[in-house]
């Protein structure tokens, strides 16, 4: 049996960011647990995870374009329909958390008075100077960072579940590769 798979664009744009979100994860808990106050490359930690985290930005709406275009393959029909909508549901927080994350993350920069450069180019300013609000999308940043951990695990999961102890035609890796 020939499996439908996704499109080869969105193949290519969910393993980019598969990497490049699990890469700004550890960064950013790296800085926040183990970085030094004092370290003297602090700023060019800090500055190489913003960078990375504007590519994710950009990603994202490259990616929600590419979806709009692309129409992902519709689950197997052998799969039960509680495992439908638990798919569905995750692969819909996934979206909003890989919004909310690089979001959060330029817009917590701006309000503490930092700048957001891009691999030392420096990008225009979303949000006025305000401390109050910086914390609060510091702790907004912080809170998705462990809810996207978490959905991502429990999706990797899944994914090893369909392809190791469940029917052969519900393994759906096979239509992300
Ligand atoms: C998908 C994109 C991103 C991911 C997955 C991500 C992930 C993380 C994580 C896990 C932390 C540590 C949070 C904690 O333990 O409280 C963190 C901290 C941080 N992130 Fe991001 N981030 C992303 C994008 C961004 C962007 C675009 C910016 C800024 C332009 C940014 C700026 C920061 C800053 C400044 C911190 C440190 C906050 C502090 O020192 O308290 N992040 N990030
Ligand atoms: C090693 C890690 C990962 C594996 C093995 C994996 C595997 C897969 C597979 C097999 C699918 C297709 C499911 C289907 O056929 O419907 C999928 C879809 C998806 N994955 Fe992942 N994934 C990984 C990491 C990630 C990460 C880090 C994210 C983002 C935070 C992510 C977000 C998504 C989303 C949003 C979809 C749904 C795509 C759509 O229908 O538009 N994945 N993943």
């Amino acid at each position: 049996m020939t499996t439908e798979k996704y499109a080869i664009s969105s193949r290519i744009i969910h393993w980019l960011m598969a990497l490049l979100i699990i890469f700004l994860l550890g960064l950013g808990f790296y800085m926040e647990e183990f970085l030094s106050k004092e370290a003297t490359n602090r700023m060019e930690i800090y500055n190489l995870h913003k960078s990375f985290g504007v590519i994710a930005l950009i990603f994202i709406f490259v990616r929600i374009i590419n979806r709009l275009f692309k129409k992902a393959p519709a689950l197997p029909s052998s799969m039960p329909k509680f495992e439908k909508i638990f798919a569905h549901l995750g692969h819909a927080s996934l979206y909003l958390l890989m919004i909310v994350m690089p979001l959060s993350g330029y817009l917590m920069s701006n309000s503490f008075g930092y700048p957001v450069n891009l691999f030392g180019i420096e990008l225009p300013k979303i949000a006025e100077t305000n401390f109050e609000l910086g914390k609060i999308f510091g702790e907004i940043h912080g809170l998705a960072a462990y809810l996207i951990a978490a959905i991502i695990s429990l999706h990797i999961l899944a994914v090893v579940k369909h392809r190791f102890f469940d029917k052969e035609e519900n393994d759906v890796l096979k239509r992300m590769i």
